[in-house]
């Protein structure tokens, strides 16, 4: 969990082709990110993941979207550093842990915490953040679970960062608005660097 909680934040991107993980890492690293989640969305995740390979000493790179077993090999072998899911699959957890990566699976109640617990985790994903009703849907699974760490996303936005990562329990977050779907497929690196250093800013301020 170290590099992502000092990481803070977390792009989630999705990308149509491999060609576009090393201008996006670029611009992520130029606004001053050191972590990204590439989803499973796309037929080339795995690839781009593998691609970042030489960019480990700047950017922690993990797999997002991560739904099975044969996924969580294909990603790890592509050199992903965590692993992070929209829900909670022990079989995917499991296989995680056996193999040394961190898994983050997203959680939306008190069973799947509990649940996260059982299996000797001490981070997850909030998921989706902003429908489950944002930091107080955090605070109040801080109550039972003290010593669980939370990863808010989904309705994470520029506006609302600083206010997640305030949240007592919140070690990163993580969303897409710092590499929006848009500027990506535009190959827009530009815009993709001044949302990551305007996030940055934002936390650091
Ligand atoms: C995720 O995969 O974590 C979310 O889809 C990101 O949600 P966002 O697009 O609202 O940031």
């Amino acid at each position: 969990m170290a590099a992502v909680a000092v990481a803070r934040i977390v792009p989630v991107v999705s990308l149509a082709s491999v060609e576009q993980a090393e201008p996006l890492a670029d611009a992520l690293i130029a606004g001053g990110i050191t972590a990204v989640e590439i989803t499973l969305r796309t037929p080339s995740g795995v690839g781009a993941i593998a691609r970042l390979a030489d960019y480990s000493a700047l950017l922690t790179v993990g797999a997002g979207t991560v739904v099975s077993v044969a996924q969580v090999d294909e990603v790890i072998d592509a050199g992903a550093r965590f692993v992070i899911s929209p829900g909670i699959d022990e079989a995917v957890v499991t296989r995680c842990l056996a193999r040394g990566v961190l898994p983050v699976p997203g959680i939306g109640t008190a069973s799947e915490v509990q649940l996260a617990d059982r299996l000797g985790l001490s981070a997850v994903k909030v998921f989706p953040a902003a429908e489950l009703g944002g930091a107080g849907f955090v605070r109040a699974m801080r109550g039972p679970f003290p010593h669980m760490r939370f990863l808010p996303s989904g309705g994470v936005t520029a506006d609302n960062v600083a206010a997640y990562l305030a949240t007592p329990g919140v070690f990163a977050v993580s969303g897409s608005w710092t590499a929006p779907d848009a500027a990506i497929a535009a190959g827009d690196w530009e815009r993709v660097a001044q949302l990551a250093a305007a996030a940055t800013a934002a936390i650091a301020a």
